[in-house]
Order: structure tokens, then sequence, then C-alpha cells
């Protein structure tokens, strides 16, 4: 099929913003440095990064080829693809694992960027101006602490998801990657370097991201570390493969998986390199956990001149970037719904809206009311929901498409999709794609467990 009914990029650069847009997002500014924090640091790191080069990358380009070569939702691209390879249907698992896991993110994705949301207007009305450390912090509970608050904002960030996801793809989504994307970027370079000249720990926070102990590497933040690396470059859910399905055919699908990677992993070291070194000049704990970006950086902003202005803006691109990663959270479910019961779109991205909306309660009260209720051991709601959609189910999807990719997908298709890649790369993409890729996510699985 050359195009898709849901609508198309309308160039290379478009999928690569929009692919970008789904990646880059809180899992990078507010998940990656408080899960580095809590597990060793710099071993962490390194970790993070090995896993996105070699099991990461290899499994964006499989969802990619997988998504364009189907140009349907996930679950319907794979039975197309079963179909056509003459392999076993139950392949479709990878789609149903992919809504689920999509359903579970949203739900407490649209919380937590609630949070940025409240920021955003404390910030304007310079709630924050001189604000310490104490300030910070009690700012902070104070907010997760106020069901209603927590609930409105997270219903009014959801609403916009779904505003978006309904208007379609060109209207929608391209329209909202297109210019929040680059602002983002601009932003963070500007505040990477106001922490490097102003902050005086910057050279500490450095060591901390990048001094590597061998005494922090452990099974379970190995295991980590692998699931940030599929959160953070949106895998192993179905999120690449509905974008790659509105990829046009002439574009390269290695080079556009080769700059996602890259700029998602710069933005996730350049939001460590910022809060590390404010974490470190204020006494602030580096473990803190989720309320970590929220804790550093109204102190750092409280104590700038122009903070005001600036921490506006920045938790505004926060709210962008979580919005640009929310819509491809959805995609694959709307798809879905729209080919199979053949109702709008804006139908479809309503009721998935509403559900994921009301399952997001549980993690809205998981700071609150619920805050001694554990689902696993030790597991609040929100602990739960995100541990097991990012270290069990994207892990475990990325192996099955992978593995799908690499050994049962009809080789004729393979070839079509990556067209012009020379001989070598074409091998060792393979190599990646059939070994290295899944052999690397059940290892990691075997460590976490012994
Ligand atoms: N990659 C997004 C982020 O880092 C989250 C996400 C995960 C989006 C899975 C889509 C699919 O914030």
């Amino acid at each position: 099929m050359s195009e898709s009914v849901h609508g198309m990029w309308s160039s290379r650069i478009m999928f690569i913003l929009a692919a970008a847009g789904s990646a880059v997002g809180l899992g990078n500014i507010w998940r990656f440095p408080y899960v580095a924090g809590e597990n060793g640091g710099g071993a962490f790191v390194l970790t993070y990064l090995v896993c996105i080069f070699l099991i990461g990358m290899p499994i964006m380009v499989a969802e990619t080829i997988l998504g364009r070569a189907g140009r349907k939702s996930p679950i319907n691209t794979m039975q197309d693809l079963t179909a056509r390879s003459n392999a076993w249907s139950g392949w479709q698992v990878i789609g149903w694992m992919g809504v689920l896991a999509g359903f579970m993110i949203l739900s407490y994705y649209a919380v937590i960027a609630g949070w940025a949301v409240a920021y955003l207007f404390d910030m304007a009305s310079g709630t924050f101006v001189g604000a310490d450390s104490t300030f910070a912090n009690d700012a902070f509970k104070s907010l997760t602490g106020d069901v209603w608050a927590v609930v409105g904002w997270h219903s009014l960030f959801m609403a916009c998801t779904i505003l978006i996801s309904a208007r379609g793809v060109g209207k929608g989504l391209e329209m909202t990657v297109k210019y929040l994307m680059p602002m983002l970027f601009i932003l963070l370079l500007a505040l990477v370097l106001w922490a490097a000249l102003t902050s005086g720990h910057f050279l500490e926070g450095m060591t901390f991201l990048f001094s590597i102990k061998s005494e922090d590497f452990s099974g379970d933040a190995v295991l980590v570390a692998m699931g940030q690396a599929f959160f953070t470059l949106s895998l192993g859910m179905g999120a690449i493969m509905a974008y790659g399905a509105y990829l046009p055919k002439s574009a390269s699908i290695v080079g556009s998986a080769t700059t996602i990677a890259l700029l998602d992993t710069v933005v996730a070291l350049l939001s460590g390199m910022v809060i590390f070194p404010i974490v470190f000049a204020n006494g602030l704990e580096s473990s803190a956990g989720p309320g970590l970006m929220f804790i550093t950086l109204p102190i750092a902003f409280g104590q700038m001149s122009g903070g005001q202005l600036f921490g506006t803006v920045f938790f505004l691109l926060v709210t962008f970037a979580a919005i640009t990663s929310a819509i491809s959270l959805v995609e694959p479910a709307i798809a879905w719904l729209v080919e199979k019961l053949k109702v709008s779109r804006a139908a479809a991205a309503v009721s998935i809206g509403v559900l994921a909306w009301f399952w997001g309660l549980g993690t809205a009260f998981s700071f609150n009311i619920w805050d001694d209720v554990m689902i696993l051991p030790e597991k609040t709601f929100f602990d739960t929901m995100d541990y097991v959609s990012n270290n069990i189910i994207l892990p475990l999807g990325g192996v099955l498409i992978a593995t799908f990719t690499g050994w049962f997908l009809n080789r004729a298709i393979f070839d079509e999709e990556l067209g012009d890649l020379s001989g070598w790369l074409k091998t060792v993409l393979m190599l990646l794609i059939r070994f290295v890729a899944p052999l690397g996510v059940l290892v990691v699985f075997v460590m976490s467990f012994i």
C-alpha cells in the first residue's frame, strides 16, 4: 500500500520530528534524571547508553519497517504481515500488548504532565521567585498532596491530548510537533549553559552522571536502565510502528531512526547535566525519586535573574514535549478502533482518553490518599503501572518485534523497506535485530532475577 487511510507525514523530516516528539518527553526530562539518581549515576548511564544503541536502535528500525510495510494500526499491520510472510498469526499479540502498554503509560503520563502544567502556571505567576530548597520541597508536596488539584491538571492535560489526536495526523500531530520540538531543544541548551556557568557544581554533576563505579552495577539497575531505554525511545509498544505507517516510501528508515535516537539521547543527557549540578549545589538528594525535576528546577529558576520568564517557558516546553509523546501513546489504539469499528477518529480518541483518564486516577491518588496502598510489594499504583509497562511489557514487546522482523518477516519485504542500504550495513543490522537485541533483553531479564 502506498498510503495509510489515517493520513501521511508530509515529508521524512516530519516523520523524524513526530517520532522525536514521541521519544523526547517526560522520559528524558523527568524520568531519566530521577531513575539515574536512584540507580547509581554513571554505571546506570553507561548501561542505558549501551541499551539505546545495541538494543533500542535496531528495534526502532524493526518497528518502523513493520509499520511502513503494513500501513495500518499495529494490530492489523501484524495481521497483514503475518499473512504476507506465511507466519503464525499469533504474532498479532505484539499489537495487543502495545495497546495495553500505551494505555497503562498514558494513564500515569497524563498525571505527571499535569504537574508540569501546574508548575507552568506557578512559574508564570511568580510563585517561585526567590525559592530555596525548603520552599520548593514544600510546594511539590502540597501540589501532589492535593487530590483535587492533581486531578484537575490531569484532566486538562488529557483533554488537550485528545483534542490534538482527534484532529488527525496532518492537522493535529504534524502541526503540533513542527513548532514545539525545535523550541524545546534551544531552551534546553540555554539551561545547560546556565547550569554550567552559575551553579558552581557543574563538575560534581558531571562526575555523578559519567563516572563509573563497579559497585553501582546491580541486576535490578540494569533492568531499570533497559526499561528506560525502551521508554525513552517509545519502543516495544507500537507507537513507532504506528508512526512508521505514515512514513513516505522514499525515506530512509535507518537514517531516520539514527537521527531520532541521537536527538533523544542528547536531550536526556542534557537534562541530567542541568538537574544534577542544581541538586548538588542545593544539598538535595540525588535519589529523590519522581519529584526530582519538580524540586530542583524551580530552585534554579527562583535564583536566576529572569527566572520567572525562563521557568515559565521551560515548563511550557515540558508540557509540549509531554503532549507530543502522549499523542503517540494513543495512536496505536485510535488507529485500531477506526479500522475495526469504522468510527470517526474523534470518537475513538475520546473513548480511549476517557478510559485512560479514569485509570489515571489511581496514579493521581498514589501521591496522596492512596500513598500507602501497595499493589506490588512496596509499589504504589503509580509505581506498579510504571514498573510493569516499562520494565516488562515494553522490553518483551521489543523482543517479539525484533524476533518477528529478523526471523519470520518475508525477506522481500525487509529488503524493500531498507531500500538502497549498503550490503555490509544490512548484514550488521540483521545481526543486531536477529541476535543482539532479543538476546540482550533476555540476558537483562535473567540478570534481574538473580
Ligand atoms: N518516549 C516518551 C518519553 O520519553 C514516552 C513514550 C513511551 C511515548 C512509549 C510513547 C511510547 O517521554
